[in-house]
């Protein structure tokens, strides 16, 4: 599949699509403490985006049985929320979220440190978040996707960070998962001219440890396998003329 460009229509829906999901994301982000379980933060989450008169994107995806995928400490994505799983004072909290606004979808995910946290698991949030922002000043009419892959790995490893090579970002639109594929990391290759109109949904996932990670047995679940922390970060971003657009981030969020 060849990457689309979206009109005007287009990008406006995707617009209104980042802003609900950025809005989603915030609400979840209030309850996170000592003591909640992932089921009530994924039945939160799912609430705020139905009583939005929007779909969750990952229900039921490819057989994904939740609408937030939640992962904790070594988990890097697709954890699976559950009522039993409970979050302690300590832990770091990866939420992914979609939705569909009017046939448009949009992605993003956020790293929380629950209570006080180690420095360690501080410095990977903090990195993966950075990451993604050295990645997108190359988001830019002109440049090519390794542009952005190139840099946002380099970033992670010259702060010790691993990178995750199995899981990539994405295009977004009325698929949740579109041409083209956006590794972390350098390819050897330029990759495609970016273009005006593009939306991509970029996502470092990175760890503490060792990059590698390994399928759980509920055939969801990604973790770490030498049980280092891992952190994600991820947006939706509009590619223009000038600076991206960052569609799932609210103007005053710091996040
Ligand atoms: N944000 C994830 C991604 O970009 C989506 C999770 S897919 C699901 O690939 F199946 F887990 F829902
Ligand atoms: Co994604």
């Amino acid at each position: 599949m060849s990457v689309t460009i979206k009109s005007q229509r287009e990008i406006d829906l995707m617009r209104e699509a980042g802003r609900l999901l950025a809005i989603v994301h915030q609400k979840m982000g209030e309850i996170i403490k000592p003591g909640i379980s992932t089921g009530k933060i994924n039945d939160y989450g799912e609430k705020i985006i139905r009583d939005f008169g929007c779909i969750p994107s990952f229900l039921n995806y490819r057989g994904y049985p939740a609408s937030i995928c939640i992962s904790v400490n070594s988990e890097v994505v697709h954890g699976i929320p559950s009522d039993s799983i409970i979050l302690k004072e300590g832990d770091i909290v990866s939420l992914d979220a979609g939705l569909i606004y009017k046939g448009f979808h949009a992605d993003s995910a956020r790293t929380y440190g629950v209570g006080n946290i180690s420095e360690e698991a501080q410095n990977l949030i903090d990195i993966t978040r950075q990451s993604f922002f050295e990645g997108i000043k190359n988001a830019t009419d002109g440049k090519h996707l390794n542009d952005i892959c190139s840099s946002i790995g380099s970033y992670a490893m010259q702060n010790k960070c691993g990178v995750v090579k199995e899981l990539v970002g994405h295009g977004i639109g009325t698929e949740l998962h579109e041409a083209p594929q956006i590794p972390n990391y350098a390819m050897n290759r330029r990759g495609i001219k970016l273009q005006k109109g593009m939306t991509l949904a970029i996502e470092p996932m990175l760890t503490a440890g060792c990059p590698d990670v390994k399928w759980m047995s509920d055939g969801w679940t990604v973790r770490t396998k030498d049980n280092s922390l891992s952190a994600h970060y991820e947006n939706t971003v509009l590619i223009t003329d000038g600076e991206p657009e960052i569609l799932t981030l609210l103007s005053e969020e710091n996040q």
